[in-house]
């Protein structure tokens, strides 16, 4: 495993949640079909945690994210579920309440900070108007507040920064003129989607290491949303796993990666790169393609690629189930038994790509037949060259 464990922020427990997802769906009708987007997601969230989301590509995490904010667009919508922050219902207000809680109250910092910034306005006057419409800073504290927050961030020489078209920072800069941004109104909640993933390994380590100290210093909560677990580990104390728009998986971070009990967050974890290995087990991914949102299959959604699938995985669907405590999974099988009861236990290989093509010992697969009508087809060992 990399990095070395989050474990701030508050624990579940603590007070009465911040954010409550409850039954979450969201779909997008298109010419094709209706896209199942985001299916029956429920989670929560403390004032002060940190909550990490992960998942291969397209298994809806941004969608999550926007579904919370209000930024679905059409063809999409929210067709179901409740969002509650500090209790009231987000899916009930009106675009104009909407509005003057984005950025003041939730704050959303994206993987892209060119698709935030406006490329012909000078940095510090786009941190000054983000205080401006919200109206929470007192005006006569704005300007000197943008080159705090920037110093904040560590942009260098900030005071006179402040000036600088977006053009002139780099994109590391821009990431982080985009974080003072977004905590500029002091928000209660920051989701930052991917905001790492086009920076190299040692910005990305710096801005990871900004959000945790935001986290300590003003208790922001934060939800981080990478394709990446090992990104999550230092600053998420909780994770939540996705597949195919659906959660697969809940635990705290050290569970998540000493004891996953779903196959996929355990094949997850081993297409983590590692430098440790040699370098032909390094880019590794799991066999396999995720299912398709219109048409997907019967049962578990993850049966078609999963090592350890069992007859009833074929037809029906696993709900999430406490495994232990803080830690929930859905599926019929769960590594534990997985490891205990089929005789999988030499398979501790935790190397990336180990997964592929793994099958317990002693354990025959139940064949991808009539049962599974519509899904991808039988898995193939996709492995980067
Ligand atoms: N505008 C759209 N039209 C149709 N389908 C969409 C649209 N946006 C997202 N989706 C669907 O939603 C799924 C989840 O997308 P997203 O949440 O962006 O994934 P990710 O986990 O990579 O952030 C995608 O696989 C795609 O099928
Ligand atoms: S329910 Fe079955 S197919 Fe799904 S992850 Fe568990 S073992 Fe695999
Ligand atoms: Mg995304």
């Amino acid at each position: 495993m990399s990095g070395d464990g989050g474990g701030m922020g508050q624990m579940p427990g603590a007070g009465s949640p911040l954010l409550e997802v409850k039954d979450l769906s969201t779909h997008f009708f298109t010419e094709d079909g209706e896209v199942r987007a985001v299916r029956d997601v429920s989670f929560e969230l403390y004032p002060g945690e940190t909550l990490g989301i992960v998942g291969e590509s397209g298994c809806g995490k941004s969608v999550t994210a926007l579904s919370i904010l209000g930024l679905v667009q059409r063809p999409g919508k929210v067709v179901g579920g409740q969002i509650l922050f500090h209790g009231r219902d987000l899916l009930k207000l009106s675009r104009e309440e909407m509005r003057r809680v984005r950025g003041r109250d939730i704050a959303m910092i994206f993987q892209d900070p060119l698709s935030a910034l406006n490329p012909v306005l000078r940095i510090g006057y786009q941190i000054d108007e983000a205080m401006h419409a919200h109206d929470k800073v007192p005006r006569n504290e704005v300007a000197a507040r943008s080159v705090d927050l920037l110093n904040t961030v560590q942009v260098p020489d900030a005071s006179h920064r402040v000036r600088d078209y977006p053009h002139q920072f780099s994109g590391g800069m821009r990431q982080r003129a985009m974080i003072a941004m977004g905590l500029s109104n002091r928000p209660e909640l920051l989701i930052a989607d991917e905001p790492t993933t086009a920076l190299d390994v040692t910005v990305q380590a710096q801005i990871l290491e900004l959000l945790r100290e935001m986290n300590r210093e003003t208790g922001t909560s934060i939800i981080l949303i990478t394709h990446n677990l090992g990104v999550v580990a230092g600053l998420c104390s909780r994770v939540i796993v996705m597949y195919a728009g659906e959660i697969v998986e809940e635990a705290p971070i050290e569970q998540i990666f000493e004891n996953p009990q779903h196959p996929y967050t355990w094949a997850l974890l081993r297409s983590i790169p590692r430098i440790d290995f040699a370098r032909h087990d390094r880019l590794r991914s799991i066999e396999g393609l995720p299912p398709d949102l219109i048409a997907l299959p019967r049962g578990c959604k993850f049966h078609p690629r999963c090592p350890f699938r069992v007859e009833r995985c074929l037809t029906d669907e696993p709900s999430l189930e406490t495994v232990k405590g803080g830690q929930r999974a859905a599926c019929w099988v769960t590594m534990k038994r997985a490891y205990e009861e089929m005789g999988a236990a030499d398979i501790t290989d935790t190397r990336p790509g180990a997964a592929s093509g793994v099958h317990p010992p002693g354990f025959t697969l139940p064949p991808l037949g009539a049962a599974d009508d519509g899904g991808p087809p039988a898995p193939s060992e996709v492995a980067a060259p």
